[in-house]
C-alpha cells in the first residue's frame, strides 16, 4: 500500500481534514499537493478543535512527516502564524517539510486578487481574496516566486522587480491603486525566508526514497472535484488541480506509485462562492442543513450553500479520480428528515440527462430530478458498525453507493476522530 490520494469529490468542505486526521496516525507521510491557504480543514481530536489552512492535517499526528509539495501556493507569513498557534498549543511541527520548488504568494498577489474580484462585480467569482489565483497565473506566465528565490537576494530582486513591472501598470493604470515598492517586498521575503529556511527541503527525492523504503505515503487534498480549474465547473473554481492527478505533478511522485484514490463525499452537498448548484435549497430545508451541519466557512466565514446529495456530481469525481473508495461524511446531520430527497439526474432543456453535462450552459439550466428515501430518527452518532445504523439510514448509505459507482469503505456519524464506521480498512 505505497500512496494513497484522498481527496474533495465535491466543491470541497466534504471533511477531508477529519478522514485525513483519522489515517495520520497510520501512515508515515501527509503531503498538501495544490492549493494553498485557500483551505480550511477542521480537525477534531478529543475536546479540542484545529483550523488547518496551509499545513497539512497530518501535523497533528506526532509519527508523521507533513509535507508541503511543489504544487501548493504558500504565503510566508500565514505559514509562521499557523506554525506558531500550534506551537503554543504543544503541538510539535519540527517535522515539517516544504518543497523549495513551492511557489510564494506575495503581498501583491494577495492585493490583485482582491481587487480584481472587486473590478468583476456582479460577476465575481466569490474567491477566498488569499492570493491564490494571481500566484498560479505568475507561476504559469513564469514570473512566479519560488520558496528557493528566498535563499539568493539577487535572483529575488530580479524576480521581484521584473514582476512588479507589469502588475504595477496594472494597479495604476487599470485599478486606480498605488504601485508597490520592490524593495519593501524584497525585505519582507528575505526576512519571511531566513523563518522558514529550516523547513525547505528536496521533498520530491525524500518522497521518492520512502516509497522505495515501502513507507506510506497520503497525498492531502484542498479543495474538491468541481472546484478543480480543468475538470470543476469552471470559471467558478480554484486556480489549480484537486483532482487526483494533481496529487502526481504536485508531488513529484509518478502515478504508478498511487494505489488507492479516496473520494471525501458529503451525504449532501455544499459550495461557497458564486457558481451553478443544481441540488441549492433556498428555504428551511437548506437553512436547517446549514445550522446541523455547521455549514459555515473555516476560512472566510462564509455561510455554505447547502442542498441535497448529487448522484451525477459523485459518479463524475469517481470517472475524473479513478475513485477506488468513498469516505461518506456528515450522515449523522441528516437525521430527523422522514424523506430524504437525493438528485438521480437532471431535467435540461425539457430532457432526462443521467451524467454531469460537459457544457456550462446546460449546467446552468440543470434541474434536479429526485428520487424519495426514507429517513430515520434514532441518533446515529454513537454507531460504531455498519449494523449500528437504523436500517433507513443503511438503505441511504446503500442508495448512495449503487448510485455513485465507487465502495463507501467509512461513514462519519460526528465530527470526532472516533465518530468513524470504518467498512473496510484503508491502510
Ligand atoms: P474540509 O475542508 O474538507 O476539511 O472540511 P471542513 O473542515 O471545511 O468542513 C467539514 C466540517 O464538518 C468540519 O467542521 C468537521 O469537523 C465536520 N465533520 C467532518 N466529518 C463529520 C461528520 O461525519 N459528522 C459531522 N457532524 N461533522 C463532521
Ligand atoms: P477546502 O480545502 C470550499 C472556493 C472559493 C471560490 C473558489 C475560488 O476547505 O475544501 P480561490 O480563493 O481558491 O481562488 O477561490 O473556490 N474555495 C473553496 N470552497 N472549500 C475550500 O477549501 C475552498 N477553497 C476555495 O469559495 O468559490
Ligand atoms: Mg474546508
Amino acid at each position: 500500500m505505497p500512496a494513497l490520494v484522498l481527496l474533495g469529490a465535491q466543491w470541497g468542505d466534504e471533511g477531508k481534514g477529519k478522514a485525513t486526521d483519522l489515517l495520520g496516525g497510520s501512515v508515515d507521510y501527509v503531503v498538501r499537493y495544490q492549493g494553498g491557504n485557500n483551505a480550511g480543514h477542521t480537525v477534531v481530536v478529543g475536546d479540542q478543535k484545529y483550523a488547518l489552512h496551509l499545513l497539512p492535517s497530518g501535523i497533528l499526528s506526532p509519527d508523521c512527516v507533513p509535507v508541503i509539495g511543489n504544487g501548493v501556493v504558500v504565503d510566508p507569513s500565514v505559514l509562521l502564524s499557523e506554525l506558531s498557534g500550534l506551537n503554543e498549543r504543544g503541538v510539535n511541527t519540527s517535522k515539517l517539510l516544504i518543497s523549495g520548488n513551492a511557489h510564494i504568494i506575495t503581498p501583491y498577489n494577495v492585493t490583485v486578487d482582491k481587487v480584481g474580484e472587486r473590478f468583476l462585480g456582479k460577476r465575481k467569482i466569490g474567491t477566498t481574496g488569499r492570493g491564490i489565483g494571481p500566484t498560479y497565473a505568475d507561476k504559469i506566465n513564469r514570473t512566479g516566486i519560488r520558496v528557493q528565490d528566498l535563499y539568493d537576494e539577487s535572483i529575488l530582486k530580479q524576480k521581484v522587480e521584473a514582476a512588479l513591472e507589469q502588475k504595477n501598470q496594472l494597479l495604476t493604470k487599470v485599478f486606480n491603486r498605488r504601485a508597490i515598492e520592490a524593495e519593501q517586498i524584497v525585505e519582507h521575503l528575505l526576512e519571511h525566508g531566513e523563518n522558514i529556511k529550516g523547513y525547505v527541503a528536496d521533498t520530491t527525492l525524500i518522497l521518492n526514497n520512502a516509497l522505495d523504503e515501502d513507507k506510506v505515503v497520503l497525498f492531502e487534498g484542498g479543495q474538491g472535484t468541481l472546484l478543480d480549474v480543468d475538470h470543476g465547473t469552471y470559471p467558478f473554481v480554484t486556480s489549480s488541480n484537486p483532482t487526483a492527478g494533481g496529487a502526481c505533478t504536485g508531488t513529484g511522485v509518478g502515478p504508478t506509485k498511487i494505489s488507492r484514490v479516496i473520494g471525501i463525499l458529503k451525504a449532501y452537498t455544499t459550495r461557497v462562492g458564486a457558481g451553478p448548484f443544481p441540488t441549492e435549497l433556498f428555504d428551511e430545508d437548506g437553512e436547517a442543513l446549514r445550522t446541523i451541519g455547521g455549514e459555515r466557512g473555516v476560512t472566510t466565514g462564509r455561510d455554505r450553500r447547502c442542498g441535497w446529495f448529487d448522484a451525477p456530481i459523485a459518479r463524475y469525481a469517481t470517472r475524473v479520480n479513478g475513485l477506488t473508495d468513498f469516505f461518506l461524511t456528515k450522515l449523522d446531520v441528516l437525521t430527523g428528515w422522514e424523506q430524504i430527497p437525493v438528485c438521480v439526474a437532471y431535467e435540461i432543456d425539457g430532457k432526462r440527462v443521467a451524467e454531469l453535462p460537459y457544457s456550462q450552459t446546460d449546467f446552468h439550466h440543470a434541474k434536479p430530478v429526485y428520487e424519495m428515501l426514507p429517513g430515520w430518527s434514532e441518533d446515529i452518532t454513537k454507531a460504531k458498525t455498519f449494523e449500528d445504523l437504523p436500517k433507513n439510514a443503511q438503505g441511504y448509505v446503500k442508495a448512495l453507493e449503487e448510485m455513485s459507482g465507487a465502495p463507501i469503505s467509512a461513514i462519519g456519524v460526528g465530527p470526532g476522530r472516533d465518530e468513524t464506521i470504518e467498512i473496510n480498512s484503508f491502510v
